[in-house]
């Protein structure tokens, strides 16, 4: 008995020695840490219970039958985040360049499919040369498999990608299907194609960093949802954001303990509008405000600044948040932010996470290059995530909702529940100066007249009572006390049942 418990021991050791001390220096070396390493900073002390630590690969071409490691370049299994259930898989760059081979994707499809039958999350930590290029066709058909399950995942587990190293070829479109993606700084990049397949068909010289690190996918691909200075940070904020979801679609978004009143006032917000129209003001120091402990994260802070989403709690309890943002672009939507903040609309929804909508938006961007980039397909994104959502909505407008705009905000019209709006709110078709513009384009030389009837219009238009005289708006309510009146109308809305009629799926505008 004692020689197989030493046996076990050894071929435990030598599991954990991946791809063996040299290769482990060269991946510190890097600022990496190894698979292993990561799997023990995600989760709590003590909770990770592996599984398939004994798998190899079985292939033999290439001398293969020789390079066998056990594990085979993933590390799989289960443990907890602040006590909460989550699988995980970390691939293990120091075998084989992590590179998926047929039985490392199977042991990635066994936590998948662990994680579907018990409810619980799918974390990735993704750190691999992309397909085994020794085995061929069956490394395309592993990645096709895991394809397949995170798509069946999709909207039943809350599935989390992050990049720790090359991410190549065929290995991004498993990241790409799951809700949020996160990179290292520095020391990952995700692109179909590499730089030298770049240079060779479009004659284009780009470093690795330039074609898909995290700069480029946080900036302008908006693939990333964020980008983190080294592991350890990464690894901190995404066991911070674990602990706003809930485990499935099934059940509740957890409830933390909290120690901010939710009826606490906040007399500073009486004075967050500024007195003319066209100045801005942060949005983010509002949220910032109403949530409980100021504490807000952020999901895709670098792209599409003109909105703001991303996750607080409210008593405790998380709520998602979709923003406009007066300091960037006068907070008008267009086809990125429209993108963005459907996206996230449709994460809340799956997941039954009530949606808080504060609104203060010019109008949709106008323009050739939103238009001819199909502002309209965009934009109906975000209108179609809206009007399709069932979980409790509530909205405050604080300053402009103007046009099309207004109607895609959460409106009344798009069943939100709760429909508040601040005293400074300016709900119409479009800005004073453009509608006497139109409407009097007879008397446009006469600065006089115009000026007289466009105070007319603010002083008809300019606030939230025509709305709220109609019953758009439930109530108008005074800044200081958003908080309370929001954490009310979320209580309010603790046992709303709503649902959409029966279909296959929906067809949202893609
Ligand atoms: C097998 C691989 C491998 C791969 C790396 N290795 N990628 N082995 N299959 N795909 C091995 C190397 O042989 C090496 O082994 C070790 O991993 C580390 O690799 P290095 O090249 O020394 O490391 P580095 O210089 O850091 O470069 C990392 C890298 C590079 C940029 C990822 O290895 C690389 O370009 N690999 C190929 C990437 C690629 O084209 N993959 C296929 C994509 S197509 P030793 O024994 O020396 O440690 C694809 C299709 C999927 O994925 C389609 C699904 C639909």
């Amino acid at each position: 008995m004692k020689d197989i418990l030493t046996q076990l021991e050894i071929r435990r050791a030598e599991a954990r020695a991946g791809g063996g001390q040299k290769r482990i220096d060269a991946q510190h070396a890097k600022g990496k840490l190894t698979a292993r390493e990561r799997v023990d900073l995600l989760l709590d002390d003590d909770s990770f219970e592996e599984f398939d630590m004994f798998v190899t690969h079985r292939a033999t071409d290439f001398g293969m039958a020789d390079n066998k490691v056990p594990g085979d370049g993933v590390v799989t299994g289960w443990g907890t985040i602040n006590g909460r259930q989550v699988y995980v898989f970390s691939q293990d760059f120091t075998v084989l360049g992590g590179s998926l081979s047929e039985t490392h994707a199977q042991k990635i499809c066994k936590v998948m499919d662990m994680a579907m039958r018990n409810g619980a999350p799918v974390i990735g930590l993704n750190d691999s040369g992309g397909a085994r290029i020794q085995e061929g066709v069956a490394s395309l058909a592993g990645y096709a498999e895991v394809f397949q399950k995170n798509v069946l995942a999709s909207g039943v587990v809350p599935q989390i990608s992050v990049i720790m190293g090359p991410c190549a070829g065929g290995a991004v479109y498993s990241p790409a299907m799951t809700d949020f993606i996160f990179m290292v700084r520095d020391s990952s990049y995700m692109f179909v194609t590499g730089p030298d397949v770049v240079k060779t068909v479009t004659n284009e010289v780009v470093t690795a960093e330039e074609l898909g690190g995290a700069i480029t996918h946080t900036r302008k691909s908006s693939v990333a949802d964020g980008a983190f200075e080294n592991d350890v940070i990464a690894l901190t904020e995404v066991r911070r954001l674990f602990d706003f979801l809930p485990l499935n679609n099934r059940s509740k978004p957890p409830r933390r303990p909290f120690f901010d009143p939710p009826h606490r006032l906040d007399h500073s917000l009486d004075t967050l509008v500024p007195e003319n129209a066209n100045t801005p003001y942060d949005m983010k120091e509002l949220i910032g405000k109403l949530a409980d402990e100021g504490d807000f994260y952020e999901i895709q802070e670098e792209f599409a600044k003109n909105i703001l989403i991303g996750f607080i709690r409210l008593e405790g309890s998380t709520v998602g948040i979709v923003a406009n943002q007066p300091m960037v672009l006068a907070g008008c939507l267009d086809i990125d932010s429209s993108r963005k903040a459907a996206r996230f609309v449709r994460f809340c929804d799956a997941f039954e996470i009530p949606i808080l909508t504060l609104v203060d938006v010019p109008g949709f961007l106008p323009g050739t290059g939103q238009e001819f980039g199909g502002v309209i397909k965009h934009g109906a994104k975000l209108l179609f995530a809206y009007g399709e959502a069932t979980v409790p909505k509530v909205t405050v407008i604080i300053r402009k909702a103007y046009g099309g705009a207004y109607d895609v905000m959460a409106s009344k019209h798009l069943r939100g529940d709760l429909n508040y709006a601040w005293p400074t709110a300016e709900i119409a078709v479009m800005g004073a100066k453009g509608a006497t513009e139109i409407l009097y384009r007879s008397e446009l030389g006469d600065s006089e007249r115009i000026a007289a009837r466009t105070a007319e219009y603010e002083a008809n238009f300019a606030n939230p009572f025509k709305a709220a005289e109609r019953g758009f708006i439930d109530e108008v309510i005074r800044p200081s006390a958003t908080r309370k009146r929001v954490c009310r109308a979320f209580a309010s809305l603790r046992g709303k049942q709503l649902s959409n009629p029966w279909k296959k799926h929906d067809n949202i505008p893609l």
